[in-house]
């Protein structure tokens, strides 16, 4: 099928997915997904990161044959962008992220699953067993909560376990306080009854306020981790050389740079302007993955280019599900891997390997 055909998904290019699915999508689940942190800064940032950076061609370099495959801690991929973990697919698709995790598998993309997932995280892995997994974790109240999550997610066959470090409670999120989102009891969280999400809020006045008992984690979780899993440790969330370094002494294998889509601190930097900092700290010991902001093929491309060994898809996926469910997210990962291989092919690199920061231009503003 050719890339202007419009397929079962609804959609003929990314450029068109976003409105698709706002029209499409429940207007509360529609909030919750796009909302960024108070003033949504962040989640502006994240795009002009992108927008202000420009790329220098290599002509007549041989493009006839383009190869995307990479690896991931070591397992093959046919691309090297990833799906983000995110809480909650089901609200925009009754299939949820048994969805996702059929057409990843099928696309050969490693997808990524939350511990607020509305399936339970078994039902996932047995949707696609063939599927490249890992699983988020969310630091629980009870660390046998989290321990429990964890030996769930090794039994089942995921291959590494995602951390996330950005969030001892939800950032504020105006758009949220304003629709007063209730989820609906459809929409419970799949991982059991015992599992939590991070607080909304912090408790207390006159103040003083206390946050819940997981937020009291400091870098040594990750030997507590270490020592109840077989599976490599992901960090997701650092925005410093300094906080990616810590993760490496204390045994990650590898670092998300990401502010949360925007979703956090609204004060955050563009995660991409973060990214050389934290490659330069520890891309020799670690591998060093990207998300935040990402939107087209062209976005993967920079981000490989200024160092990242694999980026991360987050909002797009959840439009593709509220757009076209299964065949929503065949094509927008089918589209992503296109539009990164035109833009390959534009700038004079075949494989993934050549794309270095040689291929960075000034930027715009
Ligand atoms: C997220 N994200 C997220 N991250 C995480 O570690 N655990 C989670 O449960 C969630 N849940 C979640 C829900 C929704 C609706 C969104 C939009 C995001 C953050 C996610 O992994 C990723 O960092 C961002 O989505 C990337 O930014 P963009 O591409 O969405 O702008």
């Amino acid at each position: 099928m050719g890339v202007s055909e419009r397929s079962d998904a609804g959609f003929a290019s990314l450029g068109e997915l976003e409105a698709l699915a706002a029209r499409t999508a429940a207007t509360d689940a529609w909030t919750y997904v796009q909302a960024g942190a108070v003033g949504e800064e962040a989640m502006r940032a994240n795009r002009d990161a992108f927008r202000r950076r420009t790329l220098r061609a290599r002509a007549l370099a041989d493009v006839s044959t383009l190869d995307l495959t990479t690896r991931l801690l070591d397992d093959p991929v046919s691309v090297p962008f990833f799906v983000c973990p995110m809480a909650r697919h089901g609200l925009m698709h009754p299939d949820g992220e048994l969805a996702t995790a059929r057409a990843a598998a099928r696309a050969g993309v490693l997808a990524s699953f939350s511990t607020l997932s509305t399936r339970s995280l078994e039902e996932i892995a047995t949707a696609a067993p063939s599927g490249l997994r890992w699983f988020q974790l969310y630091l629980q109240p009870e660390f046998a909560v989290t321990r429990e999550l964890v030996e769930r997610a090794e039994r089942a066959g995921y291959r590494a376990i995602i951390l996330t470090v950005d969030a001892p409670l939800l950032g504020l999120r105006d758009r949220l306080a304003e629709t007063e989102f209730v989820l609906a009891p459809e929409h419970a969280l799949g991982n059991g009854d015992s599992v939590r999400a991070p607080p909304r809020v912090p408790s207390g006045s006159a103040g003083r306020y206390t946050l819940r008992r997981e937020s009291s984690a400091t870098w040594n979780v990750l030997d507590d981790l270490e020592s109840i899993t077989r599976l490599p440790v992901v960090v997701k969330g650092v925005l410093s050389g300094e906080d990616a370094g810590r993760a490496v002494k204390h045994g990650a294998h590898a670092v998300i740079v990401s502010n949360h889509g925007g979703r956090q601190l609204d004060a955050a930097e563009a995660a991409l302007e973060r990214l050389p900092e934290v490659v330069r700290a520890v891309g020799t010991d670690v591998e060093v993955y990207f998300d935040s902001g990402v939107r087209r093929g062209g976005d993967v491309l920079i981000a490989l280019a200024m160092g990242a060994r694999g980026v991360g898809i987050g909002r797009p996926l959840l439009w593709a599900l509220a757009a076209g469910g299964e065949a929503g997210v065949d094509r927008l990962l089918e589209l992503f891997a296109i539009e990164l291989a035109t833009e390959m092919a534009l700038v004079g690199r075949r494989k993934i390997s050549e794309i270095d920061r040689t291929l960075l231009g000034e930027l715009r503003w």
